[in-house]
């Protein structure tokens, strides 16, 4: 399972190597550790045109040059034609040389304007510079835009984007509206007090869920199947949390989630998946349909359940868990494409009726290649080339996708709301 060739290329000889030959040359990501839990250097702030967003407001620390910064902040938000557009390059073309290994860009734009196309070509101009600078910039470095309507309900985001949790989050667009969101006491443990729910949390990208929840402060209820309920005790064990045996699919699942928690929950977390892949011509109905239930329709019976029973609480953060497959497509996926392409549905369309009747935000992650068992079962040329085919080239490990969740379900993300967000690297596929 072990990424022999980032090995390899993180040697002398192998990068001398690999560069001669034209190979791709994947830089190790620098991710979180409690003994570097930040980028550690100068977090540079660049404005294009005029900027209305009040960044002094948030607690960043920003500074006005750097030689060497580990990230930049470009404030583009007031770029608002195509003559503005020139400020953009004018403003990263002498520094983006200078940006450290596994470094960050973060272009900040603004809500496209309906009623001004100039605004509008503008701003989604941004998009495509956006995901162009991420595919070129190399290093580990990672290029990102976020339309805040207001900077300090953004204040979540931008820690996120400017720390090493963000290390295999690339190319992505983010909006963030205009919600007030209070600063949690303490930005180190910002779920202290509170529960999440994560199914399918005994083994993989859901036991790092769990894992990074915890960490956050979160107390956790490890959910899966009754078959894997030894595997499910130790991490809840390890983790100080409980585990809840239970098939997500059972008719009553999120009648039974509720009676396990009477004090109600915080943050609900849908990551249990399966795949039954086979091309449409062979596949029976009941591949097809276990996989729907187990992806899809359990994660809209659940939802609905915990929600009208008011057992999450306001304040709450729903999180479900897509995949580039739903939104690129996959030879063989059919059944999965269509049940991580419905979670992005149900995601858009819940999202604003949840927090407007709830007080609950609902957003998605869609991983992309990530090291796990799932992935190590995959045929080695097909792996090789799932692994090199995204701007870090390299895969994603679980915990990639567990930070990601952990910023979505943090307390002051109360503004990022209706998101799919593509933990992949920026992989090429579904671009
Ligand atoms: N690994 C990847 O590269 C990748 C990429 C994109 C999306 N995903 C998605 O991420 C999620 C986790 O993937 P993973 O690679 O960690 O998978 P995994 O197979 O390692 O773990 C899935 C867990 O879900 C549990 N589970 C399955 N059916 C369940 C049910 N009916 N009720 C309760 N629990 C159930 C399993 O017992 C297992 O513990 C899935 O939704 C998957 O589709 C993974």
């Amino acid at each position: 399972m072990a990424d022999r060739y980032l090995s390899f290329t993180g040697t002398a000889p192998g990068r001398f190597l690999t560069r001669r030959l034209g190979l791709p040359q994947p830089a190790p990501l620098r991710r979180w550790s409690p003994e570097h839990p930040t980028l550690g250097g100068d977090l540079l702030h660049l404005t294009a045109g005029k900027s209305d967003l009040d960044l002094a407001a948030t607690g960043l620390a920003l500074v006005r040059s750097s030689e060497r910064p580990a990230a930049v902040l470009l404030d583009a938000s007031g770029v608002r034609d195509v003559e503005g557009l020139a400020d953009v390059h004018a403003a990263l073309h002498p520094v983006v040389r200078s940006v450290a290994a596994g470094g960050r860009v973060v272009v900040l734009g603004a809500p496209l304007d309906p009623a001004d196309h100039h605004q509008s070509a503008a701003q989604q101009a941004l998009e495509g510079f956006t995901r162009s600078l991420g595919k070129e910039i190399g290093r580990g470095r990672t290029v990102n835009l976020v339309r805040p309507a207001d900077a300090l309900a953004a204040e979540s985001t931008l820690r996120f984007l400017f720390s090493p949790k963000s290390a295999y989050v690339s190319g992505q667009v983010i909006e963030v509206g205009a919600r007030q969101v209070t600063a949690p006491d303490d930005w180190d443990r910002p779920l202290t007090g509170r529960t999440a729910l994560v199914t399918g949390a005994a083994r993989g990208i859901g036991e790092a869920v769990a894992g990074t929840l915890a960490r956050d402060g979160a107390r956790v209820v490890v959910l899966d199947v009754p078959q894997a309920q030894a595997a499910a005790r130790q991490v809840a064990e390890r983790l100080g949390g409980t585990a809840l045996a239970l098939d997500i699919t059972a008719p009553d699942a999120g009648e039974r989630i509720a009676a396990a928690l009477p004090d109600g929950l915080d943050v609900l977390v849908h990551n249990a998946g399966i795949t039954r892949d086979r091309r449409l011509v062979n596949m029976p109905a009941e591949r097809w349909s276990s996989v729907l239930e187990v992806n899809l329709a359990s994660v809209l019976r659940t939802t609905d359940a915990l929600l009208a029973s008011g057992t999450i609480r306001a304040g709450g953060r729903i999180v479900a868990t897509a995949s580039i497959a739903g939104l690129a497509g996959n030879a063989g996926q059919t059944n999965y494409g269509a049940s991580k392409a419905g979670v992005a549905g149900l995601v858009r369309s819940l999202a604003p009726r949840a927090l407007a009747e709830h007080g609950v935000t609902v957003n998605a992650v869609a991983p992309g290649f990530i090291e796990t068992k799932m992935t190590a079962a995959v045929p080695l040329f097909i792996r090789e080339a799932g692994r090199r085919m995204n701007s870090l080239a390299q895969g994603g490990l679980p915990v990639d996708v567990a930070e990601t969740i952990a910023w979505l379900a943090h307390p002051a993300s109360g503004a990022v709301n209706g998101q799919v967000v593509r933990v992949c690297g920026q992989s090429l596929l579904g671009a």
